[in-house]
């Protein structure tokens, strides 16, 4: 029996292996599906629903979704493209990005989805929330205003260095990334070369002393879009 799944996205044919969610399938065939609580090498969560996809009609998220034969995958519609920029805008005013001071930025999912989707503006009012940032740490710094509570960072420090730092507390409005101590990640057995402190796709968990080490101007998305390193697959797949 074989091992591959057809079925299609966008009305383009693809074929999967067993097992793929439709993110994963749709990587490796050139297909770019928003996302930003998904990354590689991380068990996916399902919490930032940008990456909503419609599985023969119904709402599905494609970072937790198994391929089957024959499903038609809806992904880069106008419909999705709205739900997607609304998620994405009030990710925005939730918290405090500001993108042009943030040593995040050029290299920040956040701010390149938000330009991949065509946001010029948040169409929300700003809520300005008064968030707290730990600096306690010799290598790490946490700024919470920047948090989109993707839980990367949780799931980095647990499945990639064998650790718990990370973890939320709190509900609704209140959510926030703590650590695994009484009060600082100073007091965590956090280390500067750990996954966790890699995986946050924002400018809220970051490196000290290495920030604008690459110019603006020549970082990951200054050049180019998003996506367009899956989506280069596709045309070398041609
Ligand atoms: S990327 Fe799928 S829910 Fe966040």
């Amino acid at each position: 029996m074989s091992d591959k799944i057809k079925f299609s996205i966008d009305d383009v044919e693809i074929e999967g292996e067993v097992g793929q969610t439709i993110m994963e399938a749709a990587d490796a065939a050139g297909v770019y599906i928003p996302r930003l609580c998904a990354s590689k090498n991380l068990t996916p969560h399902g919490s930032c629903r940008v990456c909503t996809v419609k599985v023969n009609g119904r709402s599905q998220a494609a970072c937790t979704q198994p391929i089957a034969p024959g499903i038609i995958v809806e992904n880069d519609t106008d419909e999705l493209k709205g739900h997607r920029r609304s998620i994405v805008e009030m990710l925005f005013v939730e918290g405090n990005h500001y993108c042009m001071f943030c040593e995040k930025s050029g290299n920040c999912e956040l701010q390149a989805v938000a330009y991949r989707l065509g946001i010029a503006a948040p169409a929300h009012e700003y809520l300005f929330p008064n968030r707290d940032v730990d600096a306690t740490h010799p290598e790490i710094f946490i700024d919470r205003n920047r948090c989109i509570l993707c839980g990367r960072c949780v799931r980095a420090s647990k499945e990639l260095d064998n650790k718990n730092v990370f973890q939320f507390v709190g509900r609704g409005i209140e959510k926030k990334v703590a650590v695994n101590a009484d009060a600082n990640l100073s007091d965590t057995d956090m280390a500067g070369v750990d996954m966790a402190a890699s995986s946050c796709p924002v400018g809220a968990i970051l490196r000290k002393r290495v920030g604008f080490a690459i110019p603006v101007g020549e970082r990951l998305y200054d050049a180019k879009p998003i996506g367009s390193e899956i989506e280069s697959n596709r045309a070398e797949n041609k």
